[in-house]
This record gives structure tokens, sequence and C-alpha cells, in this order.
């Protein structure tokens, strides 16, 4: 017999997923197929010139740096200052993960962080947020304003501007605010930007913009995917970067660890981040398909909530979520709960742009109907 121990999955949330099979089969009964808007998992192809860079690196037997190759830590530093005008970032403070779904679930831990900390997660939020919290046994709390902690000293604030499931922006001064009180508070800020190539109504600024961080990184962390700009979800691959003296000590604990990414996935990521092209093709690709879910939803009597960036339409019939969900499902659509996301999120339902065009029109006559 295994003798008692704590299991770490007691830890953690039910698996929320499991509570729309129901509506999952219900939206896979409609003659036409189901029209599944609940994950945002991209299905657009992956770019050619970034499969060459994969191939290209194909017969590399060796294991690959944890810091990731030099190459790919300056391709960095060159995307993000082109496209997000993120200038002063050195290509020392750029460390390669393995996705940032991993990094996120990991970061409390990482930094050393445990049942005396405090981490705040945004009100509706990436589950992952708290699973990273738990998983550290760290004290959590939703707010999206600074006042609403009080006295409280926090370890880790999170960050996600544009947000998953809202869409939602947060401004110059909201962002500096938070730095500013991080930094009377000794806390750390975790800024997960991996929407913020993907704007349509507001224009999304990084932590580490000169007009929030005053060129200061200090106590600053900006996560970067390259899975929904890139459709590169199935790589796992994304970097961190900001205050280079964290960067080294993540580099430090994740060397031991082994935490890599794989030198070809490195080599398409370098691909990837040097050209911004296939980027701006797959943010269109983006824009025209919530064009025509937007209408489409506000015709059939939704109203959408923020949803000025990212891939998700904050959407509610001004009822319960799982009424929303059903009556989606009648007509062959699935979407995400907002109870998945926060208590606060229980009138809306998140409905994901990553579809194929033709199961977006299809999406949209069902809605007409
Ligand atoms: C807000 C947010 N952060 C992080 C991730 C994780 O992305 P990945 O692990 O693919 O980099 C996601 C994925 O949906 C997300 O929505």
């Amino acid at each position: 017999m295994i003798r008692d121990r704590v299991r770490v999955s007691s830890l953690l949330p039910d698996f929320p997923w499991d509570t729309i099979a129901g509506a999952k089969a219900r939206a896979a009964a409609h003659p036409d197929g189901i029209v599944d808007l609940s994950v945002g998992t991209p299905v657009d192809p992956v770019d050619p010139l970034i499969r060459a860079a994969l191939d290209s690196a194909a017969d590399v037997p060796g294991y690959p740096a944890t810091y990731g190759t030099p190459e790919l830590r300056e391709a960095a530093v060159a995307a993000v200052a082109r496209r997000f005008g993120m200038s002063g970032i050195d290509s020392d403070a750029v460390l390669p993960v393995i996705g940032t779904k991993e990094l996120i679930a990991g970061l409390p831990r990482l930094l050393g962080l445990g049942a005396a900390d405090l981490v705040v997660i945004p009100e509706v939020a990436y589950p992952t947020y708290e699973v990273g919290a738990l998983l550290s046994g760290s004290r959590i709390l939703r707010a999206d304003g600074m006042t609403r902690l009080g006295p409280e000293s926090p370890a880790l604030i999170y960050l996600n501007s544009p947000s998953n499931p809202t869409g939602r922006v947060l401004g110059i001064d909201h962002l500096r605010k938070v730095v500013s009180f991080a930094r009377e508070r000794g806390a750390i800020v975790a800024s997960d930007e991996c929407y913020l190539g993907l704007t349509w109504d507001a224009e999304a600024v990084s932590i580490l913009d000169p007009r929030v961080s005053d060129g200061d990184h200090t106590g600053l962390l900006a996560i970067h995917s390259l899975s929904k700009t890139s459709n590169l979800a199935s790589y796992r691959a994304g970097f961190v970067t900001g205050d280079v003296e964290l960067i080294r000590e993540l580099l430090e604990v994740r060397k031991h660890s082994g935490m890599m990414v794989p030198y070809p996935i490195q080599a398409a990521m370098t691909a990837a981040l040097a050209d911004d092209r296939h980027e701006a093709q797959q943010r269109e690709r983006y824009r025209a398909r919530r064009e025509v879910l937007r209408k489409a939803l506000v015709e059939a009597g939704f109203r959408i909530d923020h949803s000025e960036a990212g891939l998700y339409l904050w959407s509610t019939r001004g009822e319960d979520c799982r009424t929303t969900l059903d009556w989606l499902a009648e007509r062959g659509i699935l979407a995400a709960p907002g109870d998945f996301y926060g208590p606060t999120g229980t009138q809306h339902v998140r409905i994901a742009l990553t579809a194929t065009d033709e199961r977006i029109a299809a999406a949209a006559v069902r809605l007409s109907a």
C-alpha cells in the first residue's frame, strides 16, 4: 500500500470543462455539426517560413540552452520593439518558455512564494493564475483595482491586458498606478501580454512601455506567447522579459529543472519573431471573423462588453451564463460560460474568434435564424 500523502491535484479546482459536456453534446447534435467557440485554439496554417525554420533545425542532436539561443533572444527584443514600441530591453533579459501556461502555472513557485505570500489576480481571469498560486500554497485575492487591497502588501500582481476572457484593455494611467503601487509595496508585477498583438478598438500597451515603466523594469515581467499571433499553440512557444535580475533568477531555477524549449522550436520562434507579415495576416483573419460574429450576436440580442482587443467576445443576454450556454447549444454553438473565469463572470459567455471562416459564417446564420 502506498502511504497517505497530499495529492497535489486535490489542491486544484475541478476541471471546469467537464461541466459543459451536456451543452457540447447538444451542440454536436446540430445537423450541420457543432460550431465550437468555447476554446481559443488556433485553426489557421502555420506559416511556411516558420515550418521551414523548424525543419532546418531538425537534425540537431544536442541539448538546447535553457536561456535560448542569442538569435532567439535578439529576435524577441527586436520584435517587441517593432511591434509594440517596447524599447530599452536587453537580450539578456529574455527567457524562452515552453508555452506561457507552463510559466504562469509555475511562476509563484519559481519565485519562491509560499503560504505567507499574497498573489493578486484579475476578478475574472485566465484560470492558470489561480492554479499557479494554489500550487505554491500562496493566498489569492481577485482585484481589478489596487484600492481593493487595503493595507495588504502582495508579493505578485498579475495583469492581463488585453484580457482573457473580457477583451478589456487597461490604459496607460491604470498600468502606471499598478506599477507605482507595486513599487511602494515591494510587489512583482507579471503582465500577461499574450493578446497584445490582437487589438481592434483600443491601443494596448505593455507594462514595459516607457510611458508605463519610465524605462525602469525593476520588478516587472512581461509574458509573451507566440501561440495566438503566430498560430504556434502546438509548438509551445513563449518568452518572458523585463527585470533582468528576476529573469536571471528564473533562468537559474529553470536550468536545474530542465525547463528548456526544444532547439527546433527555438529556431521556429526566431523566424516567427523576425517576420511581421504572417502576424499581420493572422490579425486580419481574426478581425474579419470578429466583425461577422459581433454583428450576428448583437442582432440576436446579445450585449458585448469590453472586447476591444483579444480573441474573445465577452457577451451577455442579461441572464445566467448557463442559460445562455444552453440557448447557444440549441443552435449548435458552444461557448465558454463566464463562471469559468471568476465569480463576477456569471452573466457572460466567452465566445472565441478561433474558428474557420466557414464555421464563423455558420454561427452567424444560426444566430440570425
Ligand atoms: C491569458 C492567457 N495567458 C496565457 C495563455 C497560455 O498560452 P500559451 O501557453 O499557449 O502560451 C493563454 C491561452 O489561452 C491565455 O489566454
